[in-house]
């Protein structure tokens, strides 16, 4: 399928962003029909899925009792189905702002949050890590060194690195003002807290687990945090972008945390090599660096599948490129940018004699889920 398909199977929001919007905790039927459906995965689907009825309908009884409030999945050894829903035509295209917004206010803090909704986002991306006592943080790199005051804080301290230090001393340190003195005395919020702030915004979320192998049981941990805060495991309406997708360059961490959030959409980062792409089904989205695809690579993540957002696109430029390759959205430390290349691109595809998305019906597909 080409890109220019790709985007005239589109249709726009008919609500615009409406969060929290009670369409409930799960989410298994993908009532698209779109370009990918006579891809490899989708027949392995269908056909998995016609001759396994009974697995096809338990599925989302395992999906649901796994998002259930109050139920533990934790301790659940036995592999479970996952639910994949693959690329939908229905879905907006998007500009994730990148680390809250890393281009208007300092990165992975609440203010980079607030910053994005003032910039228009609908979707931030943020960088989960863990403290020595196992709290999870937001913060980009391995150490506190460059977006915190820790070598004035704590001069004595042979290591800067996250994992040695508590959250009350992470706490102490101030994540603004190497951005800006608009922003001297920002703390690193902690997930939680920026899960809430972003549930008060009515943000959605790309939650990015960086380096799991240095804290061992993150994706746990994280899943935990997830479950007190259940709102975060319901869907938003198909016309919207997704609520939640969780994400990693560490694919095993990957697989990992979707066996514990079987319906929440997890997205591989880096360059999937062409001939691995089959051997990742149970993922939802491939988001590679912007500088590492083409048009031919989106086309054959489509054809798999999957949708993918490149990251970091900062220019215009970059933004025009990727979007004409065909690409579900992308990445951007600037949404309002994104917001206004996107807006021009459909802009054009629609004087380019596309169809009138709104119009174009929504036709039933039957509740076939990928097992694995
Ligand atoms: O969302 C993907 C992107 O954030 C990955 O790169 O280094 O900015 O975390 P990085
Ligand atoms: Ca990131």
């Amino acid at each position: 399928m080409t890109a220019d398909c790709s985007r005239a199977l589109r249709t726009p929001s008919p609500g615009g962003h409406r969060k929290h919007s009670g369409f409930g905790v799960e989410e298994p039927i993908d009532t698209s029909v779109h370009a990918y459906l006579g891809g490899p995965v989708h027949r392995i689907g269908i056909v998995v899925g016609v001759v396994s009825l009974a697995l096809a309908v338990s599925a989302p009884i395992a999906a649901s009792a796994a998002h259930a409030p109050g139920l533990d999945p934790l301790g659940t050894t036995t592999e479970k189905p996952v639910i994949v829903q693959h690329a939908d035509p229905q879905r907006p295209i998007i500009a994730v702002s990148h680390r809250g917004a890393a281009g208007h206010a300092p990165e992975n803090t609440l203010a980079g949050l607030d910053a994005a909704r003032r910039f228009g986002a609908q979707t931030v991306e943020i960088d989960v890590r863990q403290t020595r006592d196992g709290e999870l943080v937001l913060l980009h790199d391995v150490t506190l060194t460059r977006t915190t005051d820790v070598e004035e804080v704590f001069p004595d301290r042979e290591s800067h690195q996250v994992a040695d230090y508590t959250l009350a001393e992470v706490r102490r340190l101030d994540a603004g003002s190497w951005f800006s003195p608009e922003f001297a005395g920002e703390p690193v919020p902690t997930l939680g807290e920026a899960l809430d702030r972003m549930e008060e915004l009515d943000l959605n979320l790309f939650l990015e687990i960086k380096e799991p192998d240095r804290y061992p049981g993150i994706e746990k941990e994280i899943t935990a945090e997830l479950f007190t805060r259940p709102i975060w495991l319901e869907h938003n309406p198909p016309w919207e972008p997704r609520r939640l997708v969780v994400q990693s360059f560490d694919w095993e961490a990957t697989r990992s945390s979707k066996r514990m959030l079987p319906s929440v959409p997890h997205a591989l980062l880096g360059r999937v090599p062409e001939n691995r792409l089959a051997d990742f089904t149970w993922a939802h989205m491939v988001n590679p660096n912007h500088t590492t695809v083409n048009a031919d690579y989106v086309e054959l993540l489509h054809e798999h599948g999957f949708e993918t957002m490149p990251y970091t696109v900062n220019s215009r430029a970059g933004m025009d490129a990727v979007l004409r390759m065909g690409a579900d959205g992308f990445i951007t430390d600037y949404p309002d940018a994104g917001q206004r290349a996107i807006r021009d691109f459909l802009g054009d595809e629609g004087r380019d004699g596309a169809p009138d998305q709104a119009a174009t019906p929504l036709l039933p597909v039957p509740l076939v889920p990928v097992l694995h």
